[in-house]
């Protein structure tokens, strides 16, 4: 028995969020088959698109699915191949694509043992593997879909935001390699009383804006004080680009997850495409490569 799965792109910190707000992607992901086999044990037998390691232990896929099987009684085991579209280091959860993916096709298999919600402690230590730091505001999203929000750590709490149907989000990549661990590395570890109250302001007014379908209050809260200054100088083109966004109609613009992709939401897919054609536009004029996507939100 084996299963098909795609394994959606996220986005996480959504600017005023750090490490506790993501969303998923509809159109943008990996694939991955996950097969249940006689031998005991993870083995990760076939990675196309990308170069990354087969061994369990150092894969995101294979350490996920570990840390999920340590806690179950099986008499078998599985094999992972994984199809990847989302590049590494691109900001739009490519280590979280594959560890989602890797425990959401076990658990099917199994026959379902855990919810959704469960499997994210297990994800997580895929994250853990790829940057140092069990966050999970990729892979929250990418095993719940829509909007979801990392209340607690410790205890692990997650929660699924309602958000309006007309979201969509234009995301442009940028073709750099942006290391999460090394876009960790900048930033402070303490924060002004001043910047979190903004940032706690716009959290809560982000929730809200979602839950009430208000979009001027979302556009208002998508603003970050603590990373985005600090992160945003390793982005070519970073001001232009969110400036760009914002003048043709995006509700907010920052950078998704440690970067270096950018997004902007927005409502309706004609702005969307809209932002995505003057986006191209930046980065055409500097000579930049880049991949641009526009899609709803899941
Ligand atoms: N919250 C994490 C960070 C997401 O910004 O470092 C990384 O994808």
């Amino acid at each position: 028995t084996q299963i098909k799965l795609f394994c959606p792109a996220t986005i996480a910190n959504l600017s005023c969020g750090f490490d506790v707000l993501g969303l998923c992607l509809d159109n943008a992901g990996d694939e991955m088959i996950v097969r249940k086999v006689d031998q005991k044990g993870v083995r990760i037998t076939k990675i196309v698109g990308a170069d990354l390691p087969l061994e369990t232990e150092k894969n995101v896929s294979g350490v996920a699915a570990l840390a999920m099987l340590e806690t179950l009684d099986t008499e078998f085991g599985f094999e992972i191949e994984i199809y990847k579209n989302i590049k590494a280091g691109s900001g739009i959860g490519s280590s979280a694509a594959s560890s989602a993916g890797a425990v959401f096709g076990i658990n099917e298999l199994l026959g379902r043992p855990y919810s959704r919600k469960d499997l994210v402690q297990f994800a997580m230590q895929g994250e853990k593997l790829a940057s140092g730091n069990a966050h999970a505001d990729n892979v929250a999203p990418a095993l719940l879909g829509g909007f979801t929000l990392v209340r607690s750590y410790a205890p692990l709490d997650i929660i699924r935001i309602d958000s309006p149907e007309e979201l969509f989000a234009t995301v442009v990549h940028p073709q750099i390699e942006l290391k999460t661990s090394d876009a960790r590395s900048v930033l402070k570890q303490t924060v002004s009383l001043k910047s979190a109250i903004m940032q706690w302001g716009n959290v809560g007014g982000l929730i809200a804006g979602l839950y009430t379908k208000d979009y001027d209050l979302i556009g208002r809260s998508l603003h970050d004080e603590i990373v985005e200054p600090l992160r945003s100088v390793l982005i070519p083109g970073f001001d232009l680009i969110k400036q760009t966004a914002l003048e043709n109609g995006a509700l907010g613009s920052g950078i998704s997850g440690s970067g270096p992709s950018i997004f902007a939401l927005s409502r309706g897919k004609e702005t969307a495409d809209k932002i995505a054609k003057a986006m191209s536009e930046v980065y055409e004029k500097m000579n930049l490569p880049y991949e641009i996507h526009v899609s709803k939100i899941n």
